[in-house]
């Protein structure tokens, strides 16, 4: 089936409105799921035009690529833990860089270059441009591809999270942006060039893979989403070269909400946005492991439960180890044993608590805890001084009085849940070991502090039963 380029023009005017209908729909939880369906619904009448575009021959072989494409991505969904949803995401991140490194070397070599010597003004002007697209295109696949690659190595723990304090760094990165813009000038004046491609590509695979391996831990959800908006630059760059109109507008909604994402989540933690983006920028603090903060006091569950049944209000700041632990339900069964008793209890959130944005939004969401009494970090924060006992499922980083208190911690400046002004604190995890970030946590040794060992949902069902 063949249809008219009119035809085409229309169905990717339509999937572009339902992306940005899925955008619009994903912003807020109760429309998330409609916004899903337009995002699907868009994407099928996207592949439908594409493939019966009459330019398109050899149509077996994108159907054949596209069955086992399918089948590796449904059995990959199938299998996805939540907690590793980041990782998929940035390895997803590094496929369509390396699409637009494709696509960019294969519109290239595509080129009539015989024909480059006899042109006229206007067509040497298109084919400049050209040349632009392709080498912009490659940069931004490149950059992209190997970033991606070292943030899924980051986030699955194959890779240190820690940043990469390599001597020169920022004049690294600069000198790689330089010598690109060189290079492009010259590939451009040559009206191609072979050597300056393969060279700047080599420059952008390394400069990626510095740019994200000198982020440290802490900032990492700023770079999944600052990779998402790479991603769409690289899929719009493509989309110029392939003529494809709709890759164009997908790829700028995709680059633009992932910069805008970034910049809010920068504003959130306290970062600035550049130094995010240049890598690291002004990251220089280190990890001081030396210091003593003295002992930790361990508790039981009897005394937990004794010490919520005797509290007025409790808050429960909730983090990564309860999405591992899968303990959400436990969670709000005891919220509600809580609740029969009289006593005012209420969820903190943090914004990047977890893996991913709004992760315990969802996990809490899905244990059908009610959205009323789960708080944002600003809404609650003030709370805690008049809070009788804050129990600290699984979070660890954004709870460390550190970031607060420390200008020489490697999270300084992140605002964090203030739960040490509670009265009481409880801190359910498994060992002594530090969070995400890899920073220690002083508030493990405060006096008001009191460490529950053992798996989150557990310890959360032993608190149950003794309730
Ligand atoms: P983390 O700092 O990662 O700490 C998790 C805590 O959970 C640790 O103390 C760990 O201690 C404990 N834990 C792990 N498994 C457990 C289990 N089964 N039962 C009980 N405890 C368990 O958590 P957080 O406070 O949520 O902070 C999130 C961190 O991830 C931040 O640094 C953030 O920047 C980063 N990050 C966030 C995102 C987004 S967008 N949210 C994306 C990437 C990275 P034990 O091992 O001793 O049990």
């Amino acid at each position: 089936m063949e249809l008219s380029q009119g035809l085409i023009s229309a169905a990717y005017i339509l999937a572009a409105l339902l992306f940005i209908f899925s955008l619009s729909g994903l912003s807020k939880q109760e429309t998330a799921e409609t916004g899903n369906w337009y995002g699907i619904v868009g994407m099928a009448i996207a592949l439908i035009a594409t493939i019966a575009d009459p330019r398109v021959d050899n149509v077996w072989i994108i159907l054949v690529t596209m069955v086992i494409g399918a089948s590796i991505g449904l059995q990959l969904a199938k299998k996805v833990e939540m907690t590793q949803m980041p990782e998929l995401v940035a390895i997803l991140h590094s496929f369509v860089g390396l699409a637009a490194v494709l696509v960019g070397f294969n519109s290239y070599f595509e080129m009539d270059h015989s024909a480059l010597t006899n042109f006229t003004n206007q067509q040497q002007i298109a084919t400049n441009i050209h040349l632009v697209e392709v080498f912009l295109g490659v940069f931004i696949g490149s950059v992209t591809f190997t970033g991606s690659i070292v943030a899924f190595g980051k986030l699955r723990g194959i890779i240190n999270s820690s940043s990469l304090m390599l001597p020169h760094r920022h004049k690294l990165n600069l000198a790689a942006g330089v010598a690109s813009f060189m290079l492009m000038v010259l590939f451009v004046q040559q009206g191609g060039g072979d050597g300056a491609l393969f060279l700047m590509t080599f420059i952008a695979l390394a400069f990626g893979w510095h740019l994200v391996a000198s982020i440290g831990g802490a900032d990492m959800p700023v770079v999944v989403s600052m990779l998402n908006s790479y991603s769409g630059w690289a899929a719009a760059a493509a989309g110029f070269m392939l003529s494809n109109d709709l890759l164009i507008v997908t790829g700028a909604l995709v680059g633009s909400s992932g910069a805008i994402l970034s910049y809010i989540m920068c504003k959130a933690m306290n970062r600035s946005f550049i130094s995010v983006i240049a890598g690291g920028f002004g990251t220089d603090a280190v990890v001081n492991d030396d210091v003593d903060y003295g002992d930790y006091v361990e508790i039981n569950a009897d005394a937990v439960a004794d010490m919520l049944s005797n509290a007025k209000s409790v808050i429960i700041a909730p983090g990564y180890g309860m999405a591992v632990a899968q303990a959400q339900y436990p969670v709000y069964e005891m919220t509600r044993a809580l609740k029969e008793k009289g006593i005012d209890i209420r969820f903190a959130i943090h914004p990047v608590a977890g893996r991913l944005p709004g992760h315990m939004n969802v996990l809490l969401a899905e244990a059908k805890v009610p959205y009323d009494i789960v708080l944002g970090m600003e809404e609650i924060n003030d709370d805690f001084a008049e809070t009788d006992v804050v129990l600290v499922i699984g979070a660890n980083d954004t709870v460390n009085p550190s970031a607060a208190e420390d200008p020489t911690s490697p999270i300084a400046g992140m605002p964090v849940l203030e739960v040490w002004h509670a009265k009481n604190v409880v801190v359910f995890k498994r060992s002594m070991s530090p969070g995400y970030a890899g920073v220690q946590n002083p508030l493990f040794y405060k006096d008001n502090t009191k460490i529950f060992f053992g798996d989150a949902k557990a310890s959360c069902l032993n608190i149950l039963d003794k309730l």
